[in-house]
């Protein structure tokens, strides 16, 4: 097989040069309509330097109407989605018109139509789709913008800034202004014309500024934006108080949308969402919902400083927004509700994709060297990775230091395009060192930490001995790896001694512990201080141990969790099913803490995934790890039977509460009942059946429907017609409906989604649509690696049809493929034939022949 086309030529760091022209001021006047909308621009060009190279403007998919330059027709060439205008002067006027077309728009990239409204996406490259513009981060401009548009229609415009004159225009249209006083780059441009309804509230800032906060959306989905207006302020009062950062802007706006590539997105004082992300009630959202919606409203929220306010220098540098807006996100969502349930959550996430993508053809540094296409980087690896350099960061300064640097930072880069070095030179001043942390930013692949520790009863002493490895990156240098590290008694069950932070910055250390009288277990990478893999060589034994006596709740999880995958690596791998017993044990013990936090415990004795158990063997056997688990499951379920029913009946709540015991009660209800339904058990069903009809909350209802999704009841059936009957109308809700039938254990899955996607409701122009129901399926692992190879073939039609529509969306679902070493040889063959097949085809999106490319290296 061979390129269907030439490749793309990538985009190296290394090539960075500073704009030829800067646009100190632009304003745009739109005439909106749908299927045809005209872009006025006007910008103030000025030449940056002594050079003497023409003014380059990016276009994509723009009718150029009319080009003036400062008043008069000028000399231009339009070639490779390019505009070309030789000036002689050092400033100029710049002055284009150009039609596009919002209706035709399904790349969601540029204005496009979603419903009845029109709004903009433009990071990373979306402006470029609107009008001529130097398209890249490090121009910044003062925005004045006026949307024109049919009155009836469009009732409400939108854009960046501060509102100024509205009025009406003849023929049914009328105008209104915006004004953003503080210079931005291009991607966080915004605007959005439609039949909207606000949530309204307010905010005073800490110097007592007044800011008028709106949630636009249809009038019939107002009452469903309370939370996420709860949210913003909570966010606004958050960042005040943890990092003294104040807004600036006399309004704030979210729009929530129903097409939408990403979760949502920050544009300046005009936060544009996924619905998905906004939305919710007791009807309709579930607890994850509410808190995802929490959680993403303060992220976007946060950029308006960690992204707007200072910004990005070049593409390269996407995780200084995006991985320090993450952690503060994280940062945020911790002190609403159980900081070390959250850090659970966020572990499992990262170690499901990040550890994932970081193993696999697509890992990259945090900061990437090179991209053919930039959209292909919104990834774990930037968004969490990013996130834990920063969080060891903040520990190894402390909470004050930390906080010291983060604010010179922020003075230091105000109203600038700024680098990973500035913030690494922010933290420098407070005493970090920068240079070797650096090299966190540059290195792929996930540290491995052998960690042996001995122990000599006389002398009373521990040594522990630390190795890091990066299989990904043998050659590289070693990296600076915070270890949290204490020793326990293993007769006492006490700690010896305080918790320590170990600095691990060679290939190999060893630490001495003193005072050490009793044989010690080991407690390492506690919290999660660095993103590695720890191995320790750790008995059941001992993992029983710590799972009963860590003194840190992240401790006791990650030793549960670890028993838990060693018994399934041990029996998925032919091993069989010895040593359950102490699995048994510790699980009764866990549970036994029910009532204390039933959060953590229900994250602590929820099973491994399916595709976490395949990346921890050298070989991924989807059908060995299914029946493994299943085995596992039913074990559990009835040794621990009474116990099982005692949680499902104890915890079972009529009324609907937000507080973090109340959605703590319903996640272990909820996995009580996966428990309970191992080996498709008659009470059980009807247990379920029960808990699902009778469902006071979205969580019941889908903690139920998921169960009985996998079982061959006719429950199922029933329940599923049920739940469209009640939602069918709503997109939100019934993603879910998609979702949870694509996730299904059953053999039927692949024919049930094929038959999903014929429906009238489904579109795989719809983002979210697709997302529930085709990349939940591929990453089914039992059923998409079916071994032969229908679940390929399925991904491979939807992606090459998808990829006509909606280049982003289709290069997502290549990821899947892309592990096929991982496989053995039959479902690898199969997996590659799959990708071959794809880079064959002609007319490829440069998102897709990039994914396909890498994955088949
Ligand atoms: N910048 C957005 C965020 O993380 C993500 C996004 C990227 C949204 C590209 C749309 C397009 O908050
Ligand atoms: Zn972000």
């Amino acid at each position: 097989m061979h390129n269907a086309e030439a490749p793309h030529a990538p985009t190296r760091l290394i090539d960075y040069r500073p704009p030829d022209w800067l646009v100190p001021q632009v304003k745009l006047r739109f005439e909106l309509e749908a299927q045809r909308t005209l872009v006025h621009a006007t910008l103030h060009v000025v030449r940056n330097g002594a050079h003497d190279r023409p003014l380059r403007l990016d276009g994509q998919a723009l009718e150029l109407l009319h080009l003036a330059v400062d008043g008069a027709a000028h000399d231009h060439r339009l070639a490779d989605e390019k505009l070309t205008i030789a000036l002689g002067a050092d400033a100029a006027v710049v002055e284009t018109s150009v039609a596009i077309a919002p209706a035709a728009n399904t790349r969601l990239m540029g204005l496009y139509a979603s419903g009845g409204l029109l709004c903009t996406q433009c990071e990373a490259e979306g402006f470029r789709r609107i009008t001529f513009f130097p398209d890249r981060p490090d121009v910044l401009s003062l925005y004045s913008v006026r949307l024109e548009a049919d009155a009836a229609a469009y009732p409400v415009l939108l854009a960046n800034g501060n509102p100024g004159a509205t009025g009406a225009l003849p023929d049914g249209r009328h105008f209104a202004e915006w004004d953003d006083p503080i210079p931005k780059p291009c991607y966080l441009f915004a605007a959005v014309a439609g039949d909207l309804s606000a949530l309204s509230d307010r905010f005073t800032t800490m110097s007592g500024r007044e800011v008028a906060l709106n949630i636009w959306t249809a009038a019939a989905d107002v009452a469903r934006c309370g939370h996420a207006m709860a949210a913003l302020k909570a966010s606004m009062a958050w960042d005040e108080r943890v990092y003294g950062r104040e807004y600036d802007l006399d309004v704030f706006n979210i729009v929530a949308v129903a097409d939408f590539n990403f979760g949502a997105m920050e544009n300046k004082g005009l936060n544009i969402f996924n619905s998905k992300y906004v939305l919710a009630d007791a009807e309709t959202a579930t607890d994850w919902d509410f808190d995802s919606i929490a959680g993403i409203v303060a992220h976007e929220y946060f950029h308006n400083w960690s992204g707007n306010r200072v910004t990005c220098r070049d593409w390269f540098q996407l995780s200084l927004k995006e991985g320090f807006t993450v952690f503060r996100d994280q940062q945020f969502s911790a002190d609403q509700g159980s900081a070390a349930v959250k850090r659970i959550e966020d572990v499992r996430g990262l170690r499901g994709m990040q550890f994932a993508e970081d193993a696999g053809p697509l890992a990259h540094p945090v900061r990437p060297d090179s991209y053919v296409e930039i959209s292909n980087f919104y990834t774990a690896t930037i968004y969490n990775k990013g996130a834990e350099i920063i969080r060891m960061m903040h520990r190894l300064l402390g909470e004050a230091r930390f906080r010291a640097a983060s604010d010179s930072y922020f003075a230091a880069n105000d109203g600038r395009a700024a680098t990973v070095e500035d913030f690494l030179a922010a933290m420098a001043g407070q005493g970090l060192d920068a240079d070797t942390f650096a090299r966190w930013y540059r290195t792929r692949g996930t540290p491995v930490v052998a960690a042996a520790l001995s122990h000599d009863a006389e002398a009373a002493t521990a040594t522990l001995t630390l190795r890091q490895s990066n299989p990904r990156a043998p050659d590289a240098a070693p990296l600076p790896i915070p270890l949290a590290t204490a020793l326990f008694g293993r007769q006492t069950g006490a700690r010896l001694g305080e918790e320590r932070l170990i600095l691990l910055d060679q290939a190999e250390t060893r630490v001495t512990f003193e005072a050490v009288r009793e044989p010690p277990v080991l407690s390492i990478n506690r919290g999660f201080s660095a993103p590695v893999l720890v191995q320790a060589a750790q008995s059941a034994d001992d993992l029983a141990f710590l799972a009963a006596h860590d003194d840190d709740g992240f401790g006791r999880y990650e030793a549960m969790q670890q028993l838990l995958l060693n018994a399934l690596i041990q029996s998925a791998g032919g091993g069989g099913t010895a040593g359950q017993e102490a699995v048994i044990a510790a699980v009764r013990a866990t549970l036994r803490q029910a009532d204390a936090d039933p959060a953590f415990v229900a994250e602590t004795v929820l099973l491994p995934a399916e595709a976490l158990i395949g990346d921890r063997m050298g070989e991924v056997d989807p059908e060995a790890i299914h029946a493994a688990r299943e085995a596992l499951r039913r074990t559990l379920s009835g040794a621990l039977r009474e116990e099982w029913w005692a949680l499902f009946h104890g915890l079972a709540d009529t009324d609907f509460a937000l507080t973090p015991l109340a959605k703590g009660r319903r996640r272990l209800r909820g996995v009580a009942l996966g428990m309970l339904m191992a080996g498709d058990d008659h009470e059980a069903t009807a247990a379920a059946f029960l808990m699902f009809a009778d469902a006071a909350t979205m969580t019941d209802r889908m903690a139920a429907l998921g169960a009985l999704a996998n079982s061959r009841a006719v429950e199922r059936e029933e329940a599923l017609r049920l739940f469209e009957a009640r939602h069918g109308a709503d997109a939100n809700a019934m993603d879910k409906w998609y979702a949870v039938q694509a996730a299904s254990s059953r053999p039927d899955t692949l024919a049930a989604v094929r038959r999903l996607q014929q429906r009238a409701d489904y579109s795989p122009a719809n983002p979210n649509r697709l997302r529930s129901l085709v990349l939940t399926f591929a990453n089914n692992q039992l059923r998409f690696h079916a071994a032969d190879g229908g679940g390929y073939d399925f991904l491979t039609e939807t992606l090459l049809a998808v990829d006509a529509i909606n280049p982003q969306s289709a290069a997502r679902l290549a990821a899947p493929l892309g592990r096929w070493k991982r496989f053995d040889a039959g479902r690898a063959g199969l997996m590659r034939r799959a990708l071959e097949r794809i880079r064959a085809t002609p007319g490829l999106s440069k998102d897709v022949q990039e994914m396909v490319s890498n994955s088949l290296e």
